[in-house]
């Protein structure tokens, strides 16, 4: 599979999943090589975000193979894991991750209304065919006051930082990537950015769902966010 265009729609949500599966194997080696092991940092400051610990039900979405469903079991919660991507959670269920592993899409999610207390998901809103539709879900599936604490990718704003992130991001992580798992994959990474709206709307998007105290954190200058909330009453 080559992506040399952003596909849209069911072609995005055929190829994610497809490319999702293909780079399994490697893609937690590839995590912590390419962050230089600030990943699980993120992770664990967006677990701080939502306050989460033990009497905690939580969803963690597009849930991969499982380093932030894992890090929430240990604070305690009790977690529920879910992704589209079979062989991502193959590896997850390997590594003994402390969660039930469900097959589901973030788009129809296989749970019961206002149950669970906290929604988390790493890196994975840019591979989402529609927010909004996925943002309705989280909104249906927290109980009022619940939270939820997403993190993805961002680009620098500031020209001079903006230009070095890119010569890592768009240049190396394609360059690594192809040398050590696959080369269209970790070409799709950066360009999925692309994807991603600008900050204000993301924050908009979230309001418009249901979710009050809404608000972004911006990490390692702006290459990584946290975006957070908290369902409305
Ligand atoms: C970049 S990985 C992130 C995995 C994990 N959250 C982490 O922190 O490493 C993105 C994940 O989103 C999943 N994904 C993308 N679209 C999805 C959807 N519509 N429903 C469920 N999972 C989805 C992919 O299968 C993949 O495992």
């Amino acid at each position: 599979m080559a992506l040399a265009h952003l596909p849209r729609d069911r072609e995005k949500h055929l190829l994610v999943r497809e490319m999702f599966d293909r780079i399994a194997p490697r893609y937690d080696t590839m995590n912590r090589l390419l962050t230089a092991g600030l990943d699980q940092r993120w992770r664990r400051e967006a677990l701080a975000a939502a306050a989460v610990g033990s009497g905690d039900c939580l969803l963690d979405l597009a849930c991969g193979t499982g380093d932030l469903a894992q890090l929430a079991a240990e604070l305690g919660a009790r977690v529920v894991g879910l992704d589209f991507a079979s062989v991502m959670l193959a590896h997850a269920r390997r590594r003994g991750v402390a969660a039930e592993l469900v097959r589901g899409d973030a788009a129809s999610l296989p749970l019961r209304s206002a149950s669970v207390t906290v929604v988390t998901s790493g890196f994975a809103l840019r591979n989402f065919v529609s927010l909004p539709v996925v943002f309705a879900e989280l909104a249906r599936v927290l109980e009022p006051g619940g939270r939820v604490a997403l993190i993805d990718v961002d680009r620098p704003r500031a020209a001079w930082l903006r230009a070095a992130h890119s010569l890592y991001f768009d240049r190396v992580v394609p360059l690594v990537g192809g040398l050590l798992s696959d080369r269209d994959a970790y070409r799709y990474l950066p360009d999925s950015t692309s994807y991603l709206p600008p900050r204000e709307v993301l924050l908009r998007l979230l309001r418009q769902a249901g979710f009050e105290h809404v608000e972004r954190r911006s990490l390692l200058l702006g290459s990584a966010q946290i975006l957070t909330g908290v369902r409305s009453q």
